[in-house]
C-alpha cells in the first residue's frame, strides 16, 4: 500500500458516488441522523462499515483496542451521550472480534506500558467470569470465549450509564453484543439476555 494512492482511490470514489447521484455529497453535508451506535475494535481487518454493508450516515462508530467501555474513558463516554442523548440512535451495538489481539494481550503477562491499564479492564472481565474460564481446555476456545465475555461486560457497561437508562425507558433503547467471527467473515449476534444479566445487578447500577 502505498499512502499517495489513497489520494487517487479517494478520486475514484468521489466519480463513483456522482456518478450514482450528482447530489450525494451536497445531500451528506445536510445532517445525520444514524440509528445505530456502533462500538468495535480498531484492529486493521475489523472493517466496521463494510462488514455490515452499511452506507455513511447510516452508522455511528467509536473504535478502540479490544472494543472497551471503560467508565472513566471520557472518550467512549462522550460518544455514547452524543449517540443516545443527541443524535437519538436507537440501538447500541457492541462488536468484539475473535482472535483479538487485545483480548490475547491481556491473557499475557508481558509488560505494556501505558497498555497495562488499558487491558486491566479484559483481566477484570477473566476474573468476573474465571469459573467457565478455567473449564476450557483448548487455548483458542478460553480466548475467543474471553472475546465474547468481554464484549457481555462491556455492554453491561453501556447500560450503567445515565443517558441509555434515561433512553431505554423512554424510547426503548437497544443493547446488542455481536461478535465477528474473522476466520469465515460471519457477524454473529451472541443474543445476550440482558434482563436476566443484569436482574441482580440493577439495585445497584440504577440511576433515575
Ligand atoms: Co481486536
Amino acid at each position: 500500500m502505498n499512502i499517495t494512492n489513497i489520494f487517487e482511490n479517494n478520486k475514484k470514489w468521489i466519480g463513483e458516488r456522482l456518478a450514482g447521484d450528482s447530489e450525494y455529497f451536497k445531500n451528506l453535508s445536510k445532517g445525520q441522523n444514524p440509528q445505530i451506535l456502533y462500538i468495535g475494535c480498531s484492529d486493521s481487518r475489523v472493517s466496521s462499515e463494510e462488514l455490515m454493508g452499511v452506507e455513511p450516515g447510516e452508522v455511528f462508530v467509536h473504535r478502540n483496542i479490544a472494543n472497551m467501555v471503560p467508565n472513566t474513558d471520557l472518550n467512549v463516554m462522550s460518544v455514547i451521550n452524543f449517540a443516545v442523548s443527541h443524535l437519538k440512535v436507537n440501538h447500541v451495538v457492541v462488536c468484539g472480534h475473535y482472535y483479538c489481539g487485545g483480548v490475547k494481550a491481556a491473557m499475557q503477562s508481558a509488560d505494556l506500558g501505558i497498555l497495562n491499564p488499558w487491558l486491566r479492564n479484559i483481566r477484570d472481565v477473566y476474573r468476573l467470569h474465571r469459573k467457565e474460564l478455567d473449564l476450557i481446555e483448548c487455548e483458542d476456545d478460553k480466548y475467543n470465549r474471553l472475546i465474547e465475555l468481554n464484549v457481555q461486560e462491556q455492554c453491561v457497561n453501556v447500560i450503567k450509564t445515565s443517558d441509555v437508562q434515561k433512553a431505554i425507558r423512554e424510547r426503548q433503547l437497544t443493547v446488542h453484543g455481536w461478535v465477528w467471527d474473522i476466520q469465515t467473515g460471519k457477524l454473529i449476534d451472541l443474543k445476550i439476555d440482558f434482563d436476566k444479566i443484569l436482574k441482580n445487578i440493577m439495585e445497584i447500577y440504577r440511576i433515575s
